[in-house]
């Protein structure tokens, strides 16, 4: 067996409250079966850097990682990788920054991280580098004369090519992404986008999974990530679930709860989200101290000024409704503003008669699959799901909505709340069967295979 070498902007090392999710704890078994190394960012700030790198060791499995200086944060975290293109990755290019230095900085990082890691490498290791804050990494890996396989996993959606044009020097980013043996996306739309620009912008020519351009050869592949089903349902039985569950219980009495739970990020529809339950509200006067929303947004990138400014909006908004809305005895949002572990989400999700997962765009959302692995089969609770999110292709027999339509996602809320248990249960089956096939151990072993067994073409 290969050793495999993952790199991350985030590396995220086993815990004993075991708060992480499925990706990290996918990845970690995959890394202590063959001996691997997690290489990436340590989220630490150094004055100036100094290329060190620390290596560490949890429960077999090995992690290196480098500190960043302030400058390298600002300008290739908070920058490029959060100001520029997940912005522009989730169509929002109103609000995406182009700034030189930005570039610069992301360029310069890449690179500070390459430096390190390829003289880390052995000739038999495979090499999965993940998402968007890393793209040319493998060009500058092969710049130092790695051959190793390399594939590049996108988490994210890919854009279609008129907004991703809007980005200077968008040519030399996805020529780069050439050196890559295999690209892995989520869905199909993701993947047709990104055959479209290879296409129309760089002339190149697609054959099968293939992509030929000038001499450069890469696999371009469909591999949806899910979650990792059995650990999941595990934590359901444990403590801190069955406080948590005890806890809600007391407080919701006999209110019926709807749940969602985001980063906070304006790519998740918070706002629409807390309109279309307003717009609830406003047409059921029935549902008035019968039905509370929870939502559960733990804070996320707090430096970029648009993620300031979807708090400061949520705020506002949960405070306008609840104003409107509550009486002393009842208040239908309870709006939360920090993160749970995961068993204590498979409580709160199994509390939930409604899973709201609304993103205006999102490259798939494990949110939606955890909701369904977390409900009692008996009595199963109904997903309400984005058409915009990638879980959606694969995810039919959610309620899927529009989210920038309040009156049809209050329509679906409504259809949900009232859904007989026959089709709660119809619905459920058909989604859970989905999600225990192809679960994140499933994806991993497969985007593996794919960077091993890919045929290769190097210039
Ligand atoms: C998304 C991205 C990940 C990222 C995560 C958390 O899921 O695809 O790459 O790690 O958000 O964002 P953060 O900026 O806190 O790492």
């Amino acid at each position: 067996m290969s050793r495999l070498i993952v790199v991350s902007n985030r590396v995220s090392m086993p815990t004993p409250d075991s708060a992480q999710g499925g990706l990290a704890v996918a990845l970690q078994a995959a890394l202590r079966e063959s001996g691997g190394l997690w290489f990436g960012w340590s989220g630490r700030e150094v004055e100036k850097f100094n290329g060190s790198v620390s290596f560490d060791e949890v429960d077999g499995v090995r992690s290196a990682v480098v500190d960043l200086e302030p400058q390298d944060v600002e300008e290739y975290y908070n920058g490029f990788a959060n100001r520029t293109l997940w912005p522009l990755f989730h169509y929002r290019v109103d609000i995406a920054k182009y700034d030189r230095t930005f570039n610069a900085g992301y360029q310069r990082v890449n690179r500070r991280f390459v430096e390190p890691l390829h003289v880390m490498i052995e000739p038999d290791d495979i090499i999965w580098i993940n998402d968007y804050h890393l793209i040319p990494m493998g060009m500058l890996l092969r710049e130092r004369a790695v051959k190793n396989r390399i594939g590049f996993f996108l988490h994210t959606p890919w854009p279609p090519t008129r907004l991703l044009v809007s980005l200077p020097h968008h040519e030399q980013l996805i020529r780069s992404m050439f050196h890559y043996d295999v690209i892995g996306f989520q869905t199909a739309e993701w993947l047709e986008s990104f055959h479209h620009y290879c296409e129309h912008e760089l002339g190149a020519s697609i054959k099968g999974d293939y992509i030929h351009l000038d001499g450069m050869m890469v696999r371009a592949v469909i591999c949806p990530i899910g979650i990792d089903y059995r650990d999941f349902v595990d934590g359901i039985g444990s403590p801190e679930a069955q406080s948590i569950a005890d806890r809600v219980r007391r407080s919701l009495r006999q209110l019926t709860m709807i749940i969602g739970v985001d980063r906070l990020d304006y790519s998740k529809g918070l706002e629409e989200r807390l309109k279309s339950f307003e717009h609830l509200l406003h047409q059921h006067d029935d549902l008035h101290r019968a039905v509370v929303l929870i939502q559960v947004a733990p804070p996320s990138r707090g430096e970029v000024e648009q993620y300031q400014k979807v708090r400061e909006k949520l705020n506002e908004l949960a405070g306008r409704i609840n104003g409107e809305f509550a009486e002393v005895d009842w208040t239908p949002i309870r709006y939360v503003n920090r993160g749970y572990a995961r068993a204590e989400l498979t409580a709160l999700y199994r509390a939930a008669r409604v899973g709201l997962v609304t993103p205006l765009r999102d490259g798939m959302n494990l949110v939606a699959k955890e909701y369904i692995a977390a409900q009692d089969p008996e009595d199963p609770g109904v997903l309400v799901l984005s058409r915009f999110a990638g879980a959606a292709a694969q995810m039919s027999e959610a309620l899927l909505v529009n989210p920038y339509s309040p009156e049809e996602v209050a329509d679906a809320l409504h259809m949900g709340l009232k859904m007989p248990l026959g089709e709660r249960k119809r619905r459920f089956n058909a989604l859970l069967q989905g999600i225990k096939k192809q679960d994140v151990h499933w994806w991993r072993a497969k985007f593996v295979d794919l960077i091993q067994n890919s045929e290769v073409v190097r210039p």
